[in-house]
């Protein structure tokens, strides 16, 4: 059965991967735009659920309190660069840079949730909730994934 930091990290290697392939894009193609798109739902998906099946249950806990409310002002640093990329025409140059701001800011978030806050969440967390907030934040993920093909 799998836990929650098992679910979220396979999502994390998911947007890394978008983001490499996206930075390798040219001007205003239909791989940008269609990959742009997936990114756009991962990352915005993603962070909601994130919040509310695996920070929601970490906020009675002093100790990780405060990287929680951290890594969750950082959702919406995310949010922040996504909006601006999608005020930017796609074949403008300043896309890529824009991408390329976006990219360093989840990578550096990705990072810091996988070595910092998963392995204390870890020692809160019971087993049995590892496993019932992976099954939760697995049924929303599918469920807002529906109508498109995830991989
Ligand atoms: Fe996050
Ligand atoms: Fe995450």
């Amino acid at each position: 059965m799998q836990t929650i930091f098992q679910v979220l990290h396979r999502d994390h290697d998911v947007q890394r991967e978008l983001l490499k392939n996206l930075s390798n894009t040219h001007g205003d193609s239909e791989t940008r735009r269609s990959l742009w798109e997936i990114l756009k739902q991962e990352l915005r998906s993603h962070d909601k659920f994130e919040e509310r099946y695996f920070y929601s249950a970490l906020l009675f806990d002093d100790e990780v309190q405060k990287l929680s409310r951290h890594s969750i002002s950082e959702h919406k640093k995310i949010e922040d660069h996504i909006k601006k990329i999608e005020e930017t025409e796609f074949s403008s140059p300043g896309w890529l840079v824009h991408l390329k701001n976006l990219k360093s800011l989840v990578e550096h978030h990705l990072d810091e949730e996988e070595n910092e806050i998963f392995p204390v969440a870890g020692q809160v967390l019971e087993r049995a909730e590892k496993n019932m907030l992976a099954r939760k934040y697995k049924f929303e993920m599918e469920d807002s994934f529906a109508e498109q093909v995830r991989h």
